[in-house]
């Protein structure tokens, strides 16, 4: 009765540097995308979990894993991270219907809170979809191009979006894959269902849902892990 998680791992972590992907870079005695794995995992609601890797990607036993007694598969990811959220879903088991909800997390996210995960799920299902979002603090400059700010937007009406995130099967589905064959740049899943007419719900969740982008990011979630 619990959801079924696509946690994308396939990116090349360009903005972190180095050779190490980001999701294998080490955090106490263990890989970051281990800790967001068992963090999941340790949620009742979570079911198990497809893992989208870059196909060269040969870290994984392509076959039977399990994550704290929850079963995970393997998807090979796309180019961009709409590629690799689609690929997730259809290797999603033919158990989790259509009309089921699904989570899509970061792998790059561990510090992502148990109750977090329990709100979205309370709040996002009767409302038909939604993720996990933080309100602006700062003051948002619009650039003119030329490195000034020619503008300064509504502080009020703006949120961070972060994961996890959580909409039907088949209706992520069919958003995703019309963005992509339109060519449109997709950064996270809501956006696509905001482009196929989708008004996702945004559930307020800790300011502390980290994804981890650069070296500074890499120390804070260390930190925040160890609390
Ligand atoms: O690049 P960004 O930090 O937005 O990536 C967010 C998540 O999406 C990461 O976990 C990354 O591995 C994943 N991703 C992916 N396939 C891509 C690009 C990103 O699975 N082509």
């Amino acid at each position: 009765s619990g959801h079924w998680c696509v946690v994308p791992a396939a990116g090349r972590g360009r903005r972190f540097g180095g050779d190490t992907p980001k999701q294998y870079l080490r955090i106490g005695d263990k890989p970051l995308v281990t800790h967001t794995l068992e963090r999941l995992a340790a949620h009742s609601r979570v079911a198990g979990f497809v893992l989208v890797l870059a196909p060269d990607d040969a870290t994984w036993t392509r076959g039977l894993i399990e994550v704290l007694g929850k079963p995970l598969l393997i998807a090979n990811g796309g180019a961009e991270r709409a590629d690799s959220v689609l690929a997730g879903l259809r290797a999603l088991p033919a158990s989790v219907a259509m009309e089921h909800f699904v989570l899509v997390h970061d792998a790059a996210r561990p510090c992502v809170r148990a109750e977090d995960v329990t709100r979205l799920i309370e709040r996002a299902v009767p409302a038909g979809g939604g993720l996990l979002a933080a309100p602006l603090r700062d003051t948002l400059k619009r650039a003119d191009g030329q490195g000034r700010s020619n503008g300064t937007e509504p502080r009020e009406s703006r949120w961070r979006a972060l994961t996890p995130q959580l909409f039907r099967r088949g209706e992520l589905d069919a958003a995703l894959a019309a963005a992509l064959a339109a060519g449109v740049a997709i950064t996270d899943e809501a956006m696509a269902m905001e482009r196929a007419g989708h008004a996702p719900l945004l559930v307020e969740g800790a300011e502390d849902n980290i994804k981890v982008t650069t070296p500074a990011d890499l120390a804070l979630a260390e930190f925040l892990l160890s609390r």
